[in-house]
């Protein structure tokens, strides 16, 4: 089997809080005097949970250990640390303003901590990173209408878009329109979950109601041959998580997983590793596991890393320059 260490990579689809292991959150929590959650964590550096609904309460569970700018800027150090170790060019990570606020610190605390993790990453390991804020579902339309207005008045440099999260079940794309417009007016980057929990109709909704030119999974289009056109009509680039589709039984094995199916298609598929301890997965492991059981071979494994560049929300000097660090 190819070594994928070498090969460049990057990634468009990683929750930070959801980047904490368990040794991270039990060494915030004592540091913040609290007592950790361990009835949530696995022996394994992995977390315990039995569904996509307990899966949210368990990276809420964890989320709650983050109380001081220093908390975030460590859990951002530790992840992109990690992921530069394995050849990680770039990472756009999803911050929840929300889940801050629950957890008593202010965006502003929050964000400062996320911003100098990044900032020092680049200077020690050279991985460049931007922020995407979320857009929590089950949070409600209002919430995200606020972070939508809060991005729209504080712009910064390293904070390039928006994403969609949590509830597919029960709350649809289409009630988020208003806080995608006013992310989109303000020049940020757009994208959802979608196809992940629910199937086409989902993936249908949120590229015909939002503004966006990337899917977060988006795997279940595989199901409707026009949608598959759509995607491909609209240039739209699918954000593919396998291990994460796994771990959360929307497919039951590698076998069953549409990534190759989609890739032959001719729909544009990146690799990303989405809450890498709650899925026991990172990158490198999807980099493998394409090679693994989709038989990607080395020239389309770089493919994919220079889609996640040419689909990345970030400016167009630092992309042609990441570009640059990818020969096909
Ligand atoms: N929030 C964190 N991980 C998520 C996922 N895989 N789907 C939806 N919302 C999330
Ligand atoms: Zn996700």
């Amino acid at each position: 089997m190819i070594n994928t260490h070498n090969i460049p990579k990057a990634e468009l689809h990683l929750h930070l809080e959801g980047s904490m292991k368990p040794t991270l959150v039990r060494h915030l929590a004592k540091r913040n005097g609290l007592i950790a959650p361990e009835n949530i964590f696995a022996p394994d550096e992995t977390y315990i949970w039995k569904d996509f609904l307990d899966f949210l309460k368990v990276y809420d569970q964890a989320t709650l250990m983050l109380k001081t700018t220093q908390d975030y800027r460590d859990m951002t150090y530790a992840y992109l640390e990690e992921s530069a170790q394995v050849n990680t060019l770039y990472a756009e990570l999803i911050y929840s303003t929300d889940h801050a606020l629950l957890c008593g610190v202010s965006i502003e605390d929050s964000l400062n901590g996320v911003i100098q993790g990044i900032e020092d990453a680049k200077r020690d390991f050279g991985i460049e990173a931007r922020i995407l804020l979320a857009f929590v579902r089950h949070f409600g339309v209002d919430s995200c209408v606020n972070v939508a207005k809060w991005a729209a008045a504080n712009p910064h440099p390293l904070i390039t878009g928006v994403n969609l999260a949590g509830d597919e079940i029960h709350f649809p794309a289409e009630q988020f329109s208003v806080a995608f417009r006013i992310a989109a007016d303000a020049g940020l980057g757009c994208t959802a979950h979608a196809g992940e929990m629910m199937g086409p109709e989902s993936v249908w909704q949120a590229i015909d109601t939002l503004p966006i030119n990337r899917v977060g999974h988006g795997v279940r289009s595989i199901e409707d041959n026009k949608l598959i056109e759509a995607l491909m009509k609209r240039n739209i680039t699918l954000e593919v998580c396998p291990g994460s589709n796994i771990a959360l039984q929307v497919y039951a094995d590698f076998t069953q997983h549409p990534l190759r199916r989609l890739k032959d298609l001719g729909v544009t598929v990146t690799l990303s590793s989405d809450d890498p301890p709650f899925f026991a997965t990172s990158l490198a492991n999807e980099y493998d596991n394409a090679v693994r059981y989709f038989q990607f071979n080395e020239k389309e494994l770089l493919e994919m890393t220079r889609n996640s560049l040419k689909a990345a929300f970030v400016d167009e000097n630092t992309r042609q320059k990441l570009l640059a660090r990818v020969a096909v």
